[in-house]
């Protein structure tokens, strides 16, 4: 006896014609690190397949991303000299306004560029924010981050993307946008970002784990699921364009749940540990790569995301274009 669902699971040809969760290039959004120095293009050790690039070095990721069609970036920066204040984040000098500057004198507008505004991987003690005794000074870091991501809007970012999760950034950032003329560049906020040791990858990328202490007192506690809203009405108040939640797929019932409630573009960020894990064993060939990675970006889309940053970017555009083949 064939129940209904079974029934119309029976053929490949209805199978795919009842399909109503899709991927698309257009989803995607990839990170890329841009470092100091000259021909450089070095293997990130807990990443394998994801590299810290120089800005000579960047043309060949760049035409990468251009046959496969992934034309959204969001840039992290390695500077070379990290001090207290992070000012290397906020100089037109610095390593992400360099890359921004070059990106749009060679390649126009063919690309995205979305610029990742913090602190932690430009301050000595690597806290995302300005300290005073220790502790991290929300208001004072207000100011800072305005500045940083001034300077990037000014060195041609299309959006800016606060990861830093202070409070009242995204009001602070949209004031000083406007008042210098960049009220048209969007603010992807990441508004749900838990404290998470899946970020682990991404600090040796980046060189940004804190010195003391952690981020508990300003990234999210994950043994709460009541606070998640608070944060995106807020940052929906104070003017954010994008929501993001993040990390991804540990985190997608606070994807669908937010979806449920806001009609703005969702991003769901598929973040270094899970890229880790999943190349770990791939790897070791103990699963699928290809298929492991495809079903779980579906994932993130049947929960709710309009767009997904994901370090797979490349790979997955590569396998949309053979599955048309
Ligand atoms: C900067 C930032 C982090 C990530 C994105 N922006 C690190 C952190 O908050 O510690 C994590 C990205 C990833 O793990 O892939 N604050």
């Amino acid at each position: 006896m064939f129940q209904r669902t079974r029934r119309l699971r029976s053929s490949a040809i209805l199978r795919e014609m009842l399909q109503n969760v899709h991927l698309s290039l257009q989803d995607l959004i990839y990170p890329i690190f841009v470092e100091e120095g000259e021909n450089k293009k070095e293997e990130i050790s807990s990443m394998p397949g994801q590299y810290r690039y120089s800005i000579d070095r960047l043309p060949e990721l760049l035409e990468n991303c251009r046959e496969l069609g992934i034309k959204a970036l969001l840039l992290f920066g390695i500077p070379n000299h990290k001090d207290e204040v992070g000012s290397e984040a906020y100089h037109s000098h610095g390593i992400v306004q360099k890359a921004l500057q070059f990106i749009k004198e060679n390649y126009g507008d063919q690309f995205l560029l979305i610029t990742d505004v913090c602190m932690c991987e430009y301050t000595s003690h690597g806290h995302c924010g300005i300290l005073h005794e220790k502790e991290v000074d929300n208001d004072t870091t207000l100011q800072f981050l305005s500045k940083i991501a001034l300077s990037h809007a000014q060195a041609g970012a299309d959006i800016v993307a606060p990861s830093d999760m202070m409070d009242g950034r995204v009001q602070a950032i949209r004031a000083t946008l406007d008042e210098n003329g960049f009220s048209y560049i969007p603010i992807m906020a990441y508004s749900v970002k838990y404290a998470s040791s899946f970020y682990g990858p991404f600090r040796d990328a980046a060189d940004s784990a804190p010195s003391f202490g952690d981020r508990k007192s300003y990234q999210m506690d994950f043994q709460n699921d009541k606070e998640f809203y608070q944060e995106v009405l807020s940052d929906m108040e104070e003017g954010a364009d994008f929501i993001m939640v993040k990390p991804g797929m540990p985190y997608l019932d606070v994807l669908h749940a937010v979806k449920e409630r806001i009609s703005l573009p969702l991003v769901s960020y598929q973040v270094s540990g899970e890229y880790s894990m999943i190349k770990a064993a791939a790897l070791q060939g103990w699963i699928d790569e290809k298929k492991i990675v495809l079903e779980s970006i579906l994932a993130f889309k049947r929960a709710g995301a309009d767009l997904i940053i994901t370090y797979y970017a490349l790979e997955i555009a590569a396998w949309l274009k053979e599955n048309r083949k």
